[in-house]
């Protein structure tokens, strides 16, 4: 494992995010992940910025509001993939997924939050700002279609600490 830095990553995080990357939490001592696919990689406030996108009914969005990180794994180009349908299904609330998936919790320096080992980067994020989206702002009949259900997303910005690569 090595520090890498985040601007030299980013085609490996555009390539990947979209077919699946873990989120991951850890509160009171548990870990869990979850798989996402939203997300953006870029520069807010002047800083490298993460930020990913949790519908209030994932444990994940209990775990996050207890957090001040999360780390974002990036697994390699087209792997991972029964991990991530798995971790993408089943809730951290019935199951210990790192366990069921088989995938190993990496420590990462002084982070508490694990990245995980099978993955090709590891994103360490202090949470900067947070919103929970306001449907009356929804612009777009697209993103509308998103929340038939009312099962919005908090969106998440996490100022990026360290990227670690495998
Ligand atoms: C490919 C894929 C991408 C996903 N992306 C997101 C996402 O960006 N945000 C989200 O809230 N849920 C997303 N999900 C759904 C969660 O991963 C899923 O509901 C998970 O079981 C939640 O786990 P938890 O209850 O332990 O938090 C995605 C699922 C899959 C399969």
């Amino acid at each position: 494992m090595k520090k890498v830095e985040f601007e030299n990553v980013q085609n490996i995080i555009a390539n990947q995010l979209k077919k699946g990357a873990f989120l991951n939490t850890k509160v009171d001592g548990k870990s869990n992940t979850m798989t996402i696919a939203w997300g953006n990689s870029g520069r807010m406030w002047d800083r490298d910025c993460f930020s990913v996108a949790v519908r209030h009914s994932r444990h994940t969005f209990d775990l996050m509001e207890q957090s001040q990180y999360f780390v974002v794994s990036i697994p390699k180009l087209n792997t991972l993939k029964k991990e991530l349908a798995f971790c993408g299904t089943v809730s951290g609330r019935d199951k210990d997924k790192f366990k069921e998936a088989n995938i190993t919790q990496q420590i990462l320096e002084d982070f508490d939050v694990p990245g995980i080992e099978e993955c090709e980067l590891n994103i360490v994020c202090k949470i900067a700002y947070k919103q929970s989206m306001e449907p009356s702002l929804i612009l777009s009949d697209y993103v509308k279609k998103k929340y038939q259900t009312n099962d919005y997303h908090t969106i998440y910005y996490g100022e990026v600490v360290a990227v670690y690569e495998n």
